[in-house]
């Protein structure tokens, strides 16, 4: 498995991997890499010939208190995860590369309204930086097939929505969370948590779990079944950010007559931000 660091590089090898009319598959990652992103390889490979695995911690979806500096930076580990996953190439460029001018005179792609509230209301501009370097490695890489996580559920609509209003001859993907044993769901930021919140934070997931069994058994008052959930957030020593229940396609709040209903909740366990989501 090769790794290349310039889109010159990575053209040439995507112009002759066309050339013997190859699918190519495109998995965009930041690194630290887990056994979520190692799934969307191993699926990739049954979609195409050659799949491209990414690693850029994109510093324009991170805002300017985050963990951008902290972020996890494990290339070799990375590497060897993904050649023992079959994966063909990795793209892992530097911040000059992508942004050879800096973030300030870049183009961006602004995706409207899907991106204005849950994460895209406690994390401005986050979702702006996710579409605009999403279509850059697209632009670079063309694949023909993108695979996501529906871990991060919300940043797949708006993938999805970009590639749709844009026209992109592109296959969208989305493929179920994978979790530690104990429901976490797994995550590079799960390592910023100490023992002790590394024992608590399962309680996210289990909480989502909780309000979805009471939805299945018929419960629809969906403010009320926010709120309860909150509480018991702030009761296991979380700090919630949000717990929104909504209708899957839109992300906005669910209706009693949504057919298909997604839980998507943010909370923090001392400093380090979760997310997790569950579709009913
Ligand atoms: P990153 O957080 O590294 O995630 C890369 C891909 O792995 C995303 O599609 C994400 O949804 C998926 N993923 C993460 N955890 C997962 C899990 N537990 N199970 C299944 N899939 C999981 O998301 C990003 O990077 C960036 O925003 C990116 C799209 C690369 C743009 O910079």
């Amino acid at each position: 498995m090769k790794t290349v660091h310039t889109i010159k590089e990575l053209r040439s090898i995507v112009a002759q991997q066309r050339k013997k009319g190859q699918r190519i598959v495109f998995v965009p990652t930041m690194g630290n890499l887990h056994e979520g992103h190692i799934s969307l390889v191993t699926e990739g490979l049954t979609h195409g010939d050659f799949v491209i695995t990414s690693i850029f911690v994109n510093p324009m979806q991170f805002g300017a208190n985050e963990d951008l500096d902290s972020y996890p930076r494990t290339l070799e580990q990375d590497q060897q995860k993904l050649s023992q996953a079959g994966n063909h190439l990795v793209f892992a460029p530097s911040a000059k590369e992508i942004y050879p001018q800096g973030m300030d005179n870049q183009s961006k792609v602004i995706v409207p309204d899907i991106t204005e509230f849950h994460c895209g209301a406690s994390r401005p501009g986050h979702f702006t930086g996710v579409s605009t370097v999403v279509m850059m490695l697209f632009n670079m890489v063309q694949p023909d097939v993108a695979i996501f996580g529906q871990k991060d559920f919300q940043q797949l609509a708006v993938i999805r929505k970009m590639v749709k209003d844009l026209f992109m001859p592109i296959q969208i993907i989305g493929l179920p969370t994978a979790r530690d044993p104990d429901g976490l769901a797994k995550s590079s930021r799960n390592g910023y948590l100490s023992e002790e919140e590394r024992a608590i934070a399962p309680r996210l997931s289990d909480i989502i779990n909780l309000t979805g069994q009471k939805i299945q058994a018929g419960a629809r008052d969906f403010t009320a079944l926010s709120r309860e959930a909150e509480s018991l957030l702030l009761d296991n020593q979380f700090k919630p950010d949000y717990f929104n229940i909504v209708d899957s396609e839109t992300l906005k709040p669910a209706a009693q007559t949504t057919e298909s209903i997604t839980i998507l909740a943010a909370a923090y366990l001392g400093d380090t931000r979760l997310i997790d989501n569950i579709t009913i």
